[in-house]
């Protein structure tokens, strides 16, 4: 059993720069601030142990410190290997009231540039609470399916059976199993016993859960955060709009303006990384497979056409899918010297840097997580955080305000759990809409927004009770 101050961060040092960045996060994140002080006094997630994989950030932090505040233990890793903020780690470590000699803070387990056995290693150990963990927050889903594959193993009675031709990310989570089934083979059975669910933050994380359900196989109740109207509407869209740019621009300061630029999906995230190349001045072009996207594109102005047509035109790609080889290989081999090459999606499948790798392309370190690709054809690429998330990666992820919006979905999808675990059924549900107008809400005055309100003749003309839910559950905003 591990110890409450067990941590692995870059360096302590960096506490009080990142305790500065915190503070003046947490006047941007009004939502988490309201909750603090709403649950001060009741502590609903006294006695809750939360297990944590989700981007070490500043804004993350003031999530950690939100879920300590209202009364839970907690353990956290990154959902990404170049994502965490060095400074964020070692303020949340140290905690508010410790100090670089006595941290006093949360154990976090999380750099800026692990490698994937560091990763994997680092995950498992949000779980070593002693008595196990009550509570997931995941983001991706990789902490959720740890455990899911773990139990799976100890049921079926065996280690895991690597494939021969197993991607390496394959072979580092079964190495991780492989230990800890034969240090202890009811481990991962019975974290999965003591838990009362997992809240998911992202799209790619919500499609597992459905997936998991759907073949009978999830272990305990999820809520789907990322459905959240204020989450997916607002962090997807706006938060990608803001944070694009930010790691284009630090990774290359190519201007933008004038440029032509293509967006790979047209979803929630693809709508906000279009709409701020076109901000910016550049000539987007987007591609879809839903006829449904695909036409809304086309109504909001832009080009819509397939990735092979225009391989010689485009100087920045992003891709935005959730889905995997949306640019292959080929593909890159066919695009404009010096093109920029770069996925927001959560997994790093999106972009074939494998197969790329396979042409013999080298591979040229211009600095950390931005890679010019020499081809065999004379020209070259530059790839971005390794087709790894790049706002993320290249930059430092969305901005405070609107990841108060998305955490503090997490924040009652954890009380729900907490309280009402009972009421939720071994299967994914979203929040109740009172909850996600609620956190809308705690958002409005910070930006000095007045709020109509309804008569009692006009709530009653349209059907809605004054104080809302004033939508059915369909309405699609
Ligand atoms: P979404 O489902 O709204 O959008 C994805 C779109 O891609 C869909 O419209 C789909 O039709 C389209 N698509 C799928 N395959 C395609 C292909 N081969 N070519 C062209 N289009 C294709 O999902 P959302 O919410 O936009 O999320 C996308 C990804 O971004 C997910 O992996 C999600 O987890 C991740 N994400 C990343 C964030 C970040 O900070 N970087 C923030 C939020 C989500």
């Amino acid at each position: 059993a591990a110890s409450r101050l067990d941590f692995q961060v870059r360096d302590l040092a960096l506490a009080e720069a990142g305790r500065h960045q915190i503070r003046l996060a947490e006047h941007e994140m009004p939502g988490l601030m309201a909750l603090r002080e709403r649950y001060a006094a009741e502590q609903p997630l006294a006695g809750q142990r939360i297990a944590g994989s989700l981007h070490m950030t500043v804004q993350t932090a003031v999530l950690i410190e939100t879920l300590v505040a209202l009364g839970a233990e907690v353990r956290w890793a990154s959902c990404n290997i170049f994502s965490t903020q060095d400074e964020a780690a070692a303020a949340v470590a140290v905690g508010p009231t410790g100090t670089v000699d006595a941290p006093a803070g949360v154990p976090v387990f999380a750099w800026k540039g692990e490698t994937l056995e560091e990763y994997w290693a680092c995950t498992q150990q949000i779980f070593a609470f002693e008595g196990g963990p009550t509570l997931i927050l995941d983001d991706g889903g990789d902490a959720t399916l740890l455990v899911h594959r773990g139990r799976a193993l100890e049921q079926a009675g065996r280690l895991p059976e690597t494939a021969d031709d197993a991607a390496e990310e394959e072979r580092i989570v079964d190495a991780v199993l492989t230990a800890s089934i034969t240090a202890d083979d009811r481990y991962w059975s019975r974290i999965a016993d003591g838990l009362l669910g997992v809240t998911e933050e992202t799209t790619t994380g919500v499609h597992r859960l459905y997936e998991l359900a759907k073949e009978g196989q999830l272990l305990f109740p999820a809520i789907n955060v990322n459905d959240a109207v204020t989450k997916s509407k607002f962090d997807n869209r706006y938060g990608i709009r803001h944070s694009l740019p930010d790691g284009l621009n630090r990774a290359t300061d190519v201007l933008i303006g004038g440029k032509i630029a293509f967006v790979v999906g047209y979803g929630d995230v693809g709508k906000g990384a279009a709409e701020s190349l076109r901000g910016q001045g550049a000539r987007v072009i987007v591609s879809e497979i839903d006829p449904i996207c695909a036409l809304q594109a086309a109504m909001d102005g832009y080009q819509v056409a397939r990735v092979e047509d225009v391989l010689d035109e485009v100087d920045i790609w992003v891709t935005t899918t959730g889905n995997e080889h949306v640019i292959t290989t080929e593909h890159m081999l066919g695009m404009k010297h010096l093109s920029i090459v770069s996925n927001v999606g959560h997994f790093d499948n999106e972009i074939d840097i494998a197969g790329l790798a396979a042409t013999g392309a080298e591979r040229v370190e211009i600095k950390p997580q931005v890679h010019e690709w020499r081809l065999p054809t004379g020209r070259s690429i530059l790839v971005l955080s390794e087709g790894r998330l790049m706002n993320l990666g290249n930059a430092t992820g969305h901005p405070s305000f609107v990841m108060s919006n998305s955490f503090s979905n997490q924040v009652l999808a954890q009380i729900e759990l907490a309280q009402r675990s009972a009421e939720y059924a071994t299967d994914v549900h979203v929040l109740p809409k009172v909850l996600d107008e609620e956190v809308a809400r705690l958002h409005l005055d910070a930006l000095g927004v007045q709020l109509t309100t309804l008569t009692d003749r006009q709530a009653k003309y349209i059907g809605v009770p004054v104080e809302g839910p004033f939508k059915p559950d369909h309405y699609r905003y």
